[in-house]
């Protein structure tokens, strides 16, 4: 199983260690070979090589079974252009329509909301990852100046966002989950957004069994405070998704917690966890492992190695709940002391 694992720039080069360790120690107690290819794009590179992802970049990108990436961006970098080509790019090149964030609050004392239990967090995130507001069309007009015009456009396109929402509703029916909340602000954006309402009502039909709800965005963020337990299978847009899954993350105990997947089913898809690079923490061991090596665990379910996948949450479950974790979750371990005792739980579930 041939992976290739881009760590980036800042903790994501610390996270990525340990999700690194945390597959070998599954590796080696499931007896798997798992083929890590190290790729050194990031900031670094870019500002020594000119380079941020070579000509073939996404080509050789498609040639692995999965990706693993850690985090990009640095304030050298102008516009962060580098994470532009090689985070976004991909997303676009490859084609990766799903962005998969799942919210799972792992112990009730991590949840800023008073008086939650783990069973009122706990529900997936749909994130369309292709076009929207990404999409980088639009341009600026005599920039720099006072009549400085700036237009940034939102792409909806009928085949993406079917797809989107199709594959939560099917997500839905696999799982067991009951119901799908699409979220958009078609009361303000009144065209690109009405696509949306035709897609999901076009879909919902085809569900019968599945509640299909509504909210617009601002409302499920609301929601989303007041009474997460609500929600079960939520799909919107690129930017609300991205925005609401950081307040998703926040629920289930902070960034360092969160994973996520980039994925276009079938085909070679991205794994990466939600956090940034946070350049002041780099290298100083305390950034939180635990989303980076979740986000490994959702590539070895992807690629059909469901039992490795379990074994490694239930051992992050376990750190967590015993407080084998970093400092901002109440523990007082560092980034690869906590990476060594989740690899350290699974190499002791050997027979
Ligand atoms: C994320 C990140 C990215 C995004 C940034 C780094 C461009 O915030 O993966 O959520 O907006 O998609
Ligand atoms: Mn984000």
């Amino acid at each position: 199983m041939r992976i290739a694992v881009i760590p980036g720039d800042g903790i994501g080069v610390d996270t990525t260690a340990e999700a690194v360790k945390v597959l070998r120690a599954v590796g080696d107690t499931f007896g798997r070979q798992f083929d890590l290819e190290m790729l050194p794009w990031g900031a670094d590179y870019y500002l020594q090589t000119g380079i941020t992802i070579p000509p073939d970049g996404y080509t050789l990108l498609r040639g692995f079974g999965a990706i693993f990436i850690g985090a990009l961006g640095d304030p050298r970098v102008p516009h962060n252009r580098h994470a532009r080509d090689i985070l976004l790019g991909t997303r676009f090149e490859l084609d990766l329509f799903v962005n998969y964030r799942p919210v799972k609050l792992l112990d009730a004392r991590l949840c800023p909301l008073k008086d939650r239990s783990v069973s009122d967090v706990n529900f997936v995130v749909f994130r369309e990852n292709t076009e929207g507001l990404y999409v980088g069309l639009g341009g600026r007009f005599k920039a720099g100046t006072e009549d400085e015009v700036a237009v940034q456009e939102e792409l909806n396109t009928y085949k993406g966002v079917h797809r989107i929402v199709k594959h939560a509703f099917e997500f839905a029916q696999a799982t067991g989950r009951r119901s799908v909340c699409m979220a958009d602000k078609s009361n303000a954006m009144i065209e690109g957004h009405a696509l949306w309402q035709r897609v999901f009502r076009e879909l919902a039909a085809q569900y019968p069994g599945i509640e299909a709800r509504h909210l617009y965005i601002d409302a499920m963020a609301l929601h989303m405070v007041q009474n997460p337990a609500q929600f079960d299978v939520i799909v919107t847009n690129n930017l609300f998704g991205d925005i609401i899954t950081d307040l998703g993350a926040a629920l289930q105990g902070g960034l360092g917690l969160a994973a996520s997947a980039n994925l276009h089913p079938g085909r070679t898809s991205m794994f990466e966890p939600v956090h940034g690079s946070a350049p002041p923490l780099a290298g100083k061991n305390v950034a939180n492992p635990m989303g980076a090596i979740l986000s490994a665990a959702l590539m070895l379910d992807y690629l059909g190695l469901k039992q490795e996948a379990a074994a490694i949450e239930a051992a992050v479950q376990d750190a967590v709940v015993t407080g084998n974790g970093t400092k901002e979750i109440g523990g007082a371990l560092g980034t690869r002391e906590t990476g060594d005792y989740i690899a350290g739980t699974i190499r002791g579930q050997r027979t």
